[in-house]
């Protein structure tokens, strides 16, 4: 992954463009961090992952969710939002440590709450605004 940063996406479509682009370097049992602030783009970039990985209906953040499954792609990709979650307690109580064992891509929007529950090698984007688009980069965990 690491050639492609950082770049610069300056609309809502090239994000997901983006997303189906990193979609092929990504594997079952990878986790794939995405920080940003709110309105970062890190739906938009999940959507384009999920649409890659076969998904047709939309993706929508699963912040009052906490998270979505999508069977419907291949690999499975579990979208997570960890936003409205206040302790990692929260995040053990709805199956986290399930959800790492499964044949699954993982996405997580908000990982900065719990950074002691990301796993080694996970994968990070950093999203910030710039100038109506944002900038993204890479860094390995
Ligand atoms: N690269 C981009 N450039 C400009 N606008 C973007 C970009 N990516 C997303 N947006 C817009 O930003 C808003 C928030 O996107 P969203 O994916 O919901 O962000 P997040 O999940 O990080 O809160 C949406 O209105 C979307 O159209
Ligand atoms: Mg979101």
């Amino acid at each position: 992954m690491q050639q492609y940063f950082p770049v610069e996406i300056d609309s809502p479509e090239a994000m997901k463009d983006f997303g189906s682009h990193i979609s092929r370097k990504l594997a079952s049992g990878d986790v794939l961090a995405l920080i940003g602030d709110l309105g970062a783009g890190k739906t938009h970039l999940t959507q384009g992952i999920a649409q890659a990985l076969g998904r047709e209906e939309a993706v929508t953040s699963p912040t009052f969710a906490l998270v979505n499954e999508y069977t419907d792609c291949s690999p499975e990709l579990i979208h997570f939002d960890w936003y409205r979650m206040e302790t990692p307690e929260e995040l053990l109580a709805i199956g986290w440590e399930d959800y790492l064992e499964r044949e699954a891509i993982l996405v997580i929007e908000w990982p900065d709450r719990f950074p002691e529950m990301i796993p080694t090698g996970t994968h990070c984007i950093h999203i910030e605004h710039i100038n109506g688009g944002r900038r993204l980069s890479y860094a390995l965990a």
